[in-house]
């Protein structure tokens, strides 16, 4: 593995192009293209550089950073892939004094609950027809001081 942890504006197109057809294909709610084109100054990007996993920060002035995106490759999934890159992740979001992660994610996506409650994530509360198709979101909040490693 060979993970990179990059500010979005400073990112290579030919990666960006890359990440933008993973999420496409493979997000539940992916972004359209003009969204990732504002190459918003406070996003960062954290990518496996064989370009098959990746997960997408915003990084605030108040030291919390908002997780947007994770995603691995179906053809990887199961084999703790995303484990390894939020490992590598939390160690940059530490170095950069980020003390807390939040994260809104779809209350029917069971894989990606389970995943982020073995990564040390609380539920907060639940936000109502939170999606374009009415489905609602959980909020979840990680504090970096408490999580192993
Ligand atoms: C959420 C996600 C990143 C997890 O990645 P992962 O590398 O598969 O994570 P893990 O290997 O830790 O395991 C995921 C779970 O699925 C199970 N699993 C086993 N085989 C699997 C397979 N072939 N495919 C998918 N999941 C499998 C794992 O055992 C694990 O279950 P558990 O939590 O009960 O132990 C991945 O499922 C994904 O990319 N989903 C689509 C994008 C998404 O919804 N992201 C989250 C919203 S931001």
């Amino acid at each position: 593995m060979n993970f990179i942890f990059k500010d979005l504006p400073s990112l290579d197109q030919t990666v960006l192009d890359k990440i933008i057809e993973l999420d496409q294909t493979f997000f539940p709610y992916p972004w359209k293209q003009t969204h990732w084109n504002e190459r918003t100054d406070s996003f960062s990007l954290v990518y496996d550089g064989n370009l098959d996993r990746f997960a997408l920060f915003e990084l605030g002035d108040d030291r919390v950073a908002l997780l947007h995106k994770i995603l691995v490759h179906p053809k990887q999934r199961g084999q703790k892939k995303a484990q390894e890159l939020w490992e590598f992740a939390q160690t940059e979001l530490k170095r950069r004094e980020v003390i807390s992660v939040l994260l809104e994610v779809s209350e029917d996506n069971q894989q990606a609950i389970s995943f982020y409650v073995r990564q040390g994530f609380q539920p907060l509360n639940k936000i109502k027809s939170y999606y374009s198709d009415g489905k609602s979101a959980l909020r979840m909040q990680l504090f970096l001081n408490d999580a192993l490693g």
